[in-house]
């Protein structure tokens, strides 16, 4: 595709695959545009590893974790269960939020979680709102850690920020979707991959090996999960559509 601004014009155009369209650059639809393209050139520039949350690294786009912060403040789960814990910002995000309404605890699942990591996240002084478990997240003895720290119930939250092959993340799909409950999300993170090919740290396969095909893949095949990005608790915009890396990414519970 090739996109052509004009600032003095305000234009946008947009020449592909032989048809080519202008629109106002001061548009809904310029935003949605230059937003993709900011968030691939973002992805290429590692923008998102260069933000840190109360001390840790976090390895996330904020615009994701803005949005979700206003889920976990609506919904207020018991328990927030994160696969992929890397440097722990965002396990550290979440449980900050916790202390904050006043209710819920993090579990963070990791197939090898650094010493330098381990020593910081638990002398971290929201330490006492995580559990750590290591190991890989679809391993049967780490499933049923996992399990253990969730009561009947409670209600569950559970983000899959792990391994973001299709197989693995449709495999934590099946084996964690059991513990979220109605009106709740499981959020397969990362999809983004799927317009990513094309970018110079892109992967090859990524168009097809992506976390969103497997969420879509996942909620065909069960009617108790729809995907809907979650509603914005306040717009006086005419957008609405997030800024994410998470496309395809919010299955929520309806039954
Ligand atoms: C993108 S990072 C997680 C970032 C973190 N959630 C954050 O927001 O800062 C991905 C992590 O997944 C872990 N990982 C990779 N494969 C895994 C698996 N099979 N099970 C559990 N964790 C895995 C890696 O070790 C790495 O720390």
């Amino acid at each position: 595709m090739k996109l052509t601004l004009d600032t003095e014009a305000r234009t946008m155009t947009l020449d592909d695959s032989g048809s080519s369209r202008t629109i106002d650059l001061y548009s809904k639809e310029a935003f949605e545009e230059l937003s993709r393209q900011w968030v691939r050139v973002g992805w290429n520039e590692k923008y998102l590893y260069s933000f840190t949350w109360l001390g840790r690294p976090i390895i996330q786009l904020p615009e994701d974790m803005l949005r979700m912060q206003e889920v976990i403040f609506r919904l207020k789960p018991d328990v927030i269960v994160e696969t992929g814990v890397a440097h722990g910002g965002s396990l550290v995000l979440y449980a900050s939020l916790c202390k904050l309404i006043g209710k819920g605890r993090v579990v963070g699942v990791d197939i090898e979680i650094r010493p330098h990591n381990r020593k910081a996240i638990e002398e971290h002084p929201l330490f006492e709102y995580i559990t750590l478990i290591e190991g890989s997240s679809t391993a049967t003895e780490v499933l049923e850690q996992v399990g253990a720290h969730v009561s009947p119930g409670q209600s569950v939250l559970v983000i899959l920020d792990s391994n973001h092959t299709y197989a693995h993340v449709l495999a934590e799909l099946e084996a964690y979707s059991k513990w979220v409950t109605p009106g709740s999300y499981i959020v397969a993170t990362d999809g983004v991959m799927l317009d990513l090919e094309d970018v110079p740290r892109g992967g090859a396969g990524w168009a097809d090996d992506n976390p969103a095909r497997a969420a879509r893949d996942f909620a065909a095949k069960h009617p108790e999960f729809v995907i809907e990005q979650p509603e914005w608790l306040f717009n006086e915009s005419a957008l609405d559509k997030n800024i994410t890396h998470w496309p395809d990414a919010w299955l929520k519970r309806v039954r």
